[in-house]
């Protein structure tokens, strides 16, 4: 594959497990339990492939509002899977990271989490960023309060708030915007992902459900990314022109 064509940054929405589940006569737990082989998989082509940082929407602001026990069930999967398969992701110096509104996190679930984290901080390979009680909106907010408080103190000047700024604000600072994201299950919606660092990505959504989504399908994304003209606000005829001058 073209490596210059391999997206640097690619976010999932992870999307399509009860419905699978209940495809099959099962509870949708069921189903979360099946994604995990499809995390896995993701994870490896991402690093065989090259992707630098991969960001995968596992638990929204609003499921929260999912029944007790399901939630119950996520929390408890969550905790499995991350012990489970971080010996796997430190040896092939895979980097975990988590961004979200983690303090509504139970304390036992933070502290394994924050393990592997600690555990595969050295790591220079792939950065695979789990979005957890994450929401777009949640995270705009906290920016806006942090940049307003040092507004406030003195310490930034009004006029000088530009995007970089809000950027740095972000939970996702330092990494670059996705260049495409991915939502399984056919839905064609964000659901309060990403929403300032999807500006110009280009969107995938496959009709695949999540526990079925495998190394194929992520390459086969990766082909339709690569087929996009991505123009950010210029013609296509510009862009013609940029490329033939490389
Ligand atoms: C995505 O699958 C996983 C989470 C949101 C945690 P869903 O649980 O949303 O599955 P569907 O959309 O109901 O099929
Ligand atoms: C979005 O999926 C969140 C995750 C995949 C973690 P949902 O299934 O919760 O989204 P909606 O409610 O259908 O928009
Ligand atoms: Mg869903």
């Amino acid at each position: 594959m073209n490596e210059m064509k391999i997206p640097e940054h690619i976010a999932i929405i992870m999307d399509g497990n009860g419905r699978w589940a209940k495809k099959l006569g099962f509870n949708r737990i069921f189903g979360h339990k099946n994604g995990i082989k499809a995390v896995r998989e993701t994870v490896e082509i991402c690093g065989e492939i090259g992707v630098k940082y991969l960001t995968l929407y596992a638990f929204s602001v609003e499921n929260w509002n999912r029944p007790l026990d399901e939630i119950e069930a996520l929390m408890l999967l969550l905790v499995e899977a991350v012990v489970k398969e971080t010996p796997e992701l430190n040896s092939n110096n895979v980097q975990l990271r988590a961004i979200g509104n983690l303090s509504t996190f139970p304390e036992n679930v933070m502290v394994k989490l924050n393990q592997a984290i600690e555990f595969t901080s050295k790591n220079t390979g792939l950065v695979l960023t789990l979005a957890l009680s994450y929401g777009s909106r949640w995270e705009i907010t906290e920016a806006v309060k942090k940049i307003a408080a040092k507004a406030a103190a003195g310490e930034i000047e009004p006029e000088s708030i530009n995007e970089n700024v809000i950027e740095q604000y972000l939970t996702t600072h330092g990494m670059p915007d996705p260049e495409l994201i991915i939502r399984t299950s056919g839905e064609q919606r964000l659901s309060n992902f990403l929403l300032w660092q999807g500006a110009y990505s280009e969107f995938y959504f496959p009709a695949i459900l999540w526990p079925d989504f495998r190394k194929n399908d992520l390459l086969e994304a990766i082909d339709e990314y690569r087929k996009r003209e991505r123009r950010f606000g210029k013609t296509g005829e510009q862009i013609k022109q940029e490329k033939d001058l490389i």
